[in-house]
């Protein structure tokens, strides 16, 4: 259980749902971990769960002094910063002609132009620490298209491209940057959302270690020769369509 020993990584939206699954498995795995987030009361439960290697940091990712004060976190508690996981997110849903702005620009500025701002307030002390990882979320919406989530999906496009951009500036900094594709995962996100997963081969949906995992490699050595590239966890969503006879 020491696949991250020594490493210290800052986890957007890292207060419930996935974000709190991967802080879990990098503390497990003998890292350290900065939990940031809007939601103080959920983000300080699980800091008081993990203990000494956990702490907090207030972060709205749309914010750059939030981001400042999220690294600086990072480098005050533990000495360093050798991972960012841009993991927060939120969902908005309406079909393009009737699409409010504002939803737009919500989902947008958090789901796609918060993961630039934490890449660009991060890479310093990453490029510092040396031996660093981004992991950036994006999603099987980031692959494929589903209707009335324009912005959603444009967003989660957006981080391919801002992922391999990051990955050739910083190639030979010390710095890898590769995207992780969940397909339907059993967070607060899709609480409450109708889906038979009858789209998904293994015809059911992830469990969040099981996007942990895809964490733990990618924020460890072990995936030292992959930059830039995408690593789907989605039971075999954007195989195809699942075989006719089984649904
Ligand atoms: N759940 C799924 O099925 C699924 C599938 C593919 C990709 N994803 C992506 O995975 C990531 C995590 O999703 P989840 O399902 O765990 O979501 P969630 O809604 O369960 O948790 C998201 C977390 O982000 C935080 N957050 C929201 N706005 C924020 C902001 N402006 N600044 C900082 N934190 C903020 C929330 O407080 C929450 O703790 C998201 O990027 C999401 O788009 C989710």
């Amino acid at each position: 259980m020491n696949r991250l020993s020594g490493k210290i990584a800052l986890i957007s939206g890292a207060a419930k749902g996935m974000g709190a699954s991967h802080a879990r498995a990098i503390v497990a795995e003998g890292g350290s971990v900065v939990i940031g987030d809007v939601d103080e009361q959920n983000a300080l439960a699980l800091v008081e769960e993990l203990g000494e290697r956990a702490a907090f940091a207030r972060l709205d990712v749309q914010v750059n002094e939030d981001w400042d004060n999220a690294v600086q976190t990072a480098l005050d508690a533990f000495g360093g910063l050798n991972v960012l996981v841009n993991n927060a997110g939120i969902l908005r849903s309406a079909d393009i002609v009737d699409m409010p702005d504002a939803d737009w620009d919500l989902v947008m500025g958090i789901n796609l132009t918060g993961v630039m701002r934490g890449m660009r307030a991060a890479i310093p002390a990453l490029v510092k620490s040396g031996n660093s990882s981004i992991i950036n979320i994006s999603s099987t919406a980031g692959l494929k298209a589903f209707p009335g989530t324009a912005a959603y999906n444009t967003a989660k496009w957006g981080i391919r491209g801002l992922t391999k951009t990051a990955a050739l500036e910083l190639a030979h900094q010390g710095v890898r940057v590769n995207s992780i594709h969940p397909g339907n995962v059993k967070t607060p996100m899709i609480d409450g959302l109708y889906m038979d997963f009858k789209h998904v081969a293994q015809g059911r949906a992830g469990e969040p270690s099981e996007i942990s995992n895809l964490i733990v490699y990618l924020a460890s050595d072990e995936s030292s020769f992959s930059t830039g590239s995408e690593f789907v966890a989605d039971g075999g969503e954007t195989a195809g369509l699942p075989n006719l006879a089984d649904l």
